[in-house]
């Protein structure tokens, strides 16, 4: 499928390309930034390649996945948003990641925004959820901004984590 490309004021959300794939790298690299995750270890640059292209595939499958984000000011690449397919519970989670220069500027927030409006607006998505580990303070944050509410304990992936959630607006009450 082709993949949209959006705009927000300080952000370009776009397709993932295989130039991405180095600096996508040196972002995982960093301490921090996989903390958590499920698997914190720094993937190799091969499998940062795999994920891209997994990206890519999962857009055509579905029709919505990660874009890769870039700032608008200077087109740089500074990490992923978007929507993802989770196979084992048959639900849609919003994610993030960023590199950590741009961490506490509102960036996740505003093209979480988008990830949101486009799963409701464009897809008609009844629910999206956020999974998260309990101590990701900053991401709770980030999806409490974007009008997802908490609902429970639960295990994904493996691991402990909080299960946040929103329902379409748009939702008919039957
Ligand atoms: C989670 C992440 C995407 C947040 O990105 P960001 O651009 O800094 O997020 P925003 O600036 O939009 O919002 C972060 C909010 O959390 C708050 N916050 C950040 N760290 C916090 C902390 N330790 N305790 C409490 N609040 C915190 C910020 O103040 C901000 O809230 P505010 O707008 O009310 O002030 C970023 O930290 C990241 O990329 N982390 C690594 C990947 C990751 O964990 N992704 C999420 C997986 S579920």
């Amino acid at each position: 499928m082709s993949i949209p490309t959006v705009k927000t004021s300080r952000l370009v959300l776009r397709p993932f390309t295989v130039e991405d794939a180095i600096p996508l790298h040196q972002i995982l690299s960093t301490p921090g930034v996989l903390q958590y995750y499920p698997r914190s270890d720094p993937p190799d640059l091969g499998r940062v390649k795999r994920l891209i292209q997994a990206q890519l595939d999962h857009w055509d499958e579905h029709g919505y996945g990660w874009w890769a984000v870039e700032t608008e000011s200077e087109n740089t690449f500074i990490g992923w948003s978007g929507l993802q397919y989770l196979p084992e519970t048959d639900e849609i989670e919003i994610g993030y990641l960023f590199s950590k220069p741009y961490w506490g500027k509102g960036l996740a927030t505003e093209s979480a925004k988008e990830g949101i409006e486009f799963g409701f607006n464009q897809l008609e998505i009844e629910v999206i959820v956020g999974i998260v580990h309990p101590e990701n303070i900053a991401s709770q944050r980030v999806l409490r901004k974007i009008g997802l509410e908490f609902q429970e304990k639960a295990k994904y992936f493996g691991m402990e984590c909080f299960k946040y959630q929103a329902r379409t607006p748009n939702q008919k009450i039957a």
